[in-house]
């Protein structure tokens, strides 16, 4: 079949602003999205960026909006989009070209939050034991690829610069709800202040993006039940 794609090109090194491009390319239905690039780029303009290693859902460099839902292109099929299919980079970021952006800023606000194991205390002769429970607790979000899908669709991020977002969120809750870390309270700390978990709107706009079903509205409310707990105070007004 053929396929018809607009693709949202811009270089900053010699285009004054974003324009749309159309190309007209062979395509299986089963094929993804990815595919297409790809073909694209072999076959009709070698000068198209686009960001992708795994192909396959596991790395979170694919994310993009395609017919204005933010997806991956690697998980995204032909056959589930109607045309033409437009494809635009995620929005909120700098275009560093075409489809790929700056990342820095996303990952700036999920290193906020501290997303590895802090424990100080002796470890033992093999390794710190879980049970299977205490493994359960924050199973849902080891998932997450960072692939930013969920915080550039948040309309929270959209007008609060300091927001960190649905996917710092995540990041946070799999430490702090993991029973051989001992940096709890400090996370939660962070997320009770101005930008914290207490100025998300409940829009649920981050659980449909997700390309891995993380429950990200489940996450943050048990973030926020653990500091109205008492574990630490919150000052989600700015001032
Ligand atoms: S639920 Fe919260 S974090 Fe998720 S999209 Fe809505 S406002 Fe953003
Ligand atoms: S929570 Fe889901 S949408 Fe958000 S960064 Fe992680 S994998 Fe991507
Ligand atoms: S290429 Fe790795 S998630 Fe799509």
């Amino acid at each position: 079949m053929q396929v018809q794609v607009r693709i949202l090109r811009f270089d900053p090194e010699k285009d004054g602003q974003p324009y749309w491009q159309e190309f007209r390319v062979d395509a299986d239905p089963s094929d993804r999205v990815l595919d297409l690039l790809h073909t694209i780029r072999d076959e009709h303009d070698g000068t198209l960026a686009f960001r992708r290693s795994c192909g396959h859902g596991i790395c979170g460099s694919d994310g993009m909006v395609i017919n204005g839902k933010n997806r991956l292109a690697c998980k995204t099929l032909v056959k589930d989009l109607k045309q033409p299919i437009t494809l635009e980079p995620l929005r909120g970021f700098r275009v560093i070209k075409d489809l790929v952006v700056d990342m820095e800023p996303f990952f700036a606000k999920y290193r906020r939050v501290m997303p590895y194991l802090i424990n100080d205390e002796p470890p033992p002769e093999k390794e710190r034991l879980q049970s299977p429970e205490e493994r359960e607790r924050y199973d849902d979000t080891t998932k997450c690829i960072l692939c930013a899908c969920c915080t550039t669709g948040c309309p929270v991020f959209w007008v609060n610069s300091e927001f960190l977002g649905p996917a710092a969120f995540v990041a946070a809750h799999r430490f702090v709800f993991d029973s051989r870390d001992r940096a709890a309270i400090e996370r939660l700390q962070i997320l009770a202040e101005y930008g914290g978990v207490f100025n998300c709107h409940m829009a649920f706009n981050c659980v449909d993006a997700c390309p891995r079903g993380i429950n990200v509205t489940k996450a943050i409310l048990e973030l926020r039940q653990a500091i109205l707990g008492g574990a630490v105070s919150s000052s989600p007004e700015r001032g």
